[in-house]
């Protein structure tokens, strides 16, 4: 590698797509991608399993985390769509807990598979579902 050559990394914060006007929704969202990447980091050094589900348990905790601060959030500014956007977060919750059970018992043994497809589900979220709850908050 070139010594001006920053090594990329597997999910590139971008502020222009990704930020939804509210620091403290930008600063979770950031800590959520530099843990995606710090799995992804984690299982191209080839961890052990025990150290790739901690990763995982540590993003599944902090997006509870994250999801319960942003509903609180919509709750607390009576946003209409809060429904329609918890159960997102549901269905998500429910996804990420499946995924981790199936890692757990050994059914997915590289998590390739779960850190893309948590890399597609969160810009994709931010860019349709929480810039909207974004805009309204701006907006008002
Ligand atoms: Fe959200």
């Amino acid at each position: 590698m070139q010594e001006n050559q920053k090594p990329r990394n597997f999910f590139e914060w971008n502020d222009r797509l990704y930020s939804v006007g509210i620091p403290q929704i930008d600063d979770q969202h950031k800590e959520l991608v530099a843990l995606l990447n710090e799995l992804f980091t984690a299982m191209h050094a080839g961890k052990g399993r025990e150290a790739l589900g901690n990763v995982l348990q540590g993003l599944v905790k902090y997006a509870g985390y994250h999801f319960a601060t942003e509903e609180r959030l919509m709750q607390q500014h009576g946003y209409p769509e809060y429904a329609l956007h918890k159960e997102k977060h549901n269905k998500m919750t429910r996804k990420v807990l499946e995924l981790k059970t199936q890692f757990d018992d050994g059914v997915i043994s590289a998590p390739v598979q779960i850190s893309n497809f948590l890399k597609n589900w969160l810009a994709r979220h931010i860019m349709e579902t929480d810039r909207k709850f974004g805009k309204y908050l701006a907006d008002r």
